[in-house]
């Protein structure tokens, strides 16, 4: 049996950290029930003490998620400890990640500490969150530019003080596979208990070498590698799951290990991620870009269709990339629609809900006359990661033209009633978006807004994705549709339903504690 690697998935923590992304309870729960499909090892749920909304989410995962491990970061400070222990002690299985820097800089200009003091702070707090939680792992952050002989004091002195996993963070992403293989091997070389611990890494991607970072530290002792779904994170991100779990499976003989993930929930792992967060999927993405299994020139496409292993070293299958052989159209019943549903792993939705997914369903069949997979995952996901409607475009109009000033109508459906609002603007989707603030009268800043389509050909169905902001918070939501107005006013109201529910929530919890 080969090694095997212990998969961390710090998407929900590192990885809600990428710019722009900001994820409510609900959204963070939902991706850790996919997460738990995927059979990753460990989720980072969040950093509990940093806001009042992590700590809930955290709580809930540990309350909601059975098999993975459950880990909430903490600062090397008791305060920070007691709160993470608080949101995880409902956990099966808990972990407290304690972090606190080891590098000179770090030491000096961030923490204002001398080393002796960082010493003591690590053992003191590894020590108090292991009278709280039975498993601690503990990472020296910006450990790569740390003085090596520093660190491997530190971290001698952390698993003595109870730390059971040693993460090895290249926090900067300074480092090349070379360098960092010959650095996990120096830390196994020169900590004397080295051996009572699992040595983990945490890798970010700014010189674009977060993976094969990675990848050298296995070769080199590494028996946990954190990473985030798409490779989203801090800056440039962390090492992509799908990448290193790609890597490990195709190249298994090299690297002689293994890991537990189902590989074929990746590709509907990385389009939720991508739809909640509302970060894109380049297209030419290793292993979960559109383009990742797609032959273009004709030699590779005779190739493959001669011998699929001449330009595929993986198939589309491995990733859960399915080939559908149904083809779903205006005449397809109820009962086929559902079939197909469950085909795509979409099992388990209320009635309410399938109801209006297939009313959707066959309106967009009128539209179009072939309702591709693409077509369907998106009306699903649009349908199913929702808050509550408390606004509902219900119809708009909208006047446009190169030498008019665009306007727009809206009419929104707000507790059983419609407000109908116009607005100029400069051009229709501005003009729509103005009307809607009118009607639902929540103003707010227009953050991102991009579209791009689904499926090919020009019935395409156009995916818009906004985010909106107010008071530094950001909400985004997608819409989409054949018409690209009705897919950004629909983007756009469900982004201010988002808002309205965070607001309304706040308050509920607010007047819950008093
Ligand atoms: O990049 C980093 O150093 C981190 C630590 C908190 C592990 O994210
Ligand atoms: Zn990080």
């Amino acid at each position: 049996m080969t090694n095997k690697i212990y998969i961390f998935d710090t998407t929900l923590r590192d990885g809600e950290q990428t710019p722009k992304v900001s994820l409510n309870k609900n959204d963070k729960v939902t991706i850790a029930r996919q997460l738990e499909k995927l059979n990753v090892d460990v989720i980072e749920a969040g950093f509990p003490a940093a806001s009042n909304g992590d700590f809930e989410a955290v709580k809930a995962i540990a309350e909601n998620i059975q098999n993975p491990v459950i880990v909430g970061l903490a600062r090397a400070v008791n305060k920070d400890i007691s709160c993470a222990w608080e949101a995880l002690k409902y956990a099966k299985k808990p972990r407290i990640h304690v972090f606190i820097a080891t590098s000179d800089l770090h030491m000096k200009y961030k923490l204002k500490m001398e080393p002796e003091e960082v010493l003591k702070k690590a053992v003191d707090t590894v020590k108090y969150a292991k009278s709280l939680c039975p498993s601690v792992e503990f990472s020296p952050e910006d450990a790569t530019r740390s003085n090596p002989e520093f660190l491997y004091k530190v971290v001698e002195a952390a698993i003595d003080a109870g730390a059971d996993i040693i993460n090895i963070p290249d926090t900067v992403g300074y480092s090349t596979p070379s360098q960092f293989g010959a650095f996990i091997k120096g830390i196994k070389n020169n900590v004397p208990n080295i051996d009572r611990a699992i040595i983990s890494v945490h890798c970010h991607d700014d010189l674009g070498m977060a993976v094969a970072n990675s990848l050298a530290a296995i070769e080199n002792g590494a028996a946990q590698i954190e990473c985030a779904v798409n490779g989203l994170g801090e800056r440039a991100g962390n090492a992509a799951l799908e990448e290193i779990v790609m890597a490990i499976k195709t190249r298994s003989n090299y690297f002689n290990c293994h890991t537990d993930i189902v590989t074929e929930e990746i590709i509907k792992t990385s389009g939720l991620v991508s739809h909640i967060t509302g970060v894109h999927v380049q297209s030419n993405k290793a292993v979960v870009g559109v383009n990742a299994f797609a032959h273009e020139s004709g030699i590779h496409q005779h190739g493959v269709l001669n011998c699929r292993e001449t330009y595929e070293i993986m198939t589309p299958e491995s990733v859960g990339l399915k080939k559908s052989i149904i083809v779903l159209g205006k005449h397809s019943g109820r009962h086929a629609f559902l079939q197909h549903l469950m085909e795509l792993g979409y099992e388990g939705l209320s009635s309410d809900k399938t109801d209006e997914i297939f009313k959707k369903f066959k309106d967009l069949a009128d539209k179009k006359k072939q309702v591709s997979d693409e077509d369907i995952e998106s009306l699903v996901k649009n349908e199913i990661f929702h808050v509550p409607e408390v606004f509902k475009l219900e119809n708009y109009q909208v006047s446009t033209g190169n030498a008019v000033m665009s306007t727009s109508t809206v009419e929104i459906g707000y507790n059983g009633k419609i407000i109908r609002e116009a607005s100029c603007g400069d051009g229709p989707v501005d003009a729509t978006f103005k009307a809607i603030e009118k009607a639902t009268g929540i103003k707010v800043v227009l953050d991102d807004y991009f579209i791009k389509s689904v499926g090919s050909g020009k019935d395409a169905l156009g995916e818009v994705t906004v985010k909106i902001k107010k008071e530094d918070r950001i909400f985004s939501s997608k819409g989409v549709s054949t018409d690209i107005i009705e897919a950004s006013g629909i983007a756009f109201i469900n982004a201010i339903n988002k808002l309205y529910y965070a607001y309304h929530m706040d308050c509920l919890e607010k007047s819950a504690a008093y």
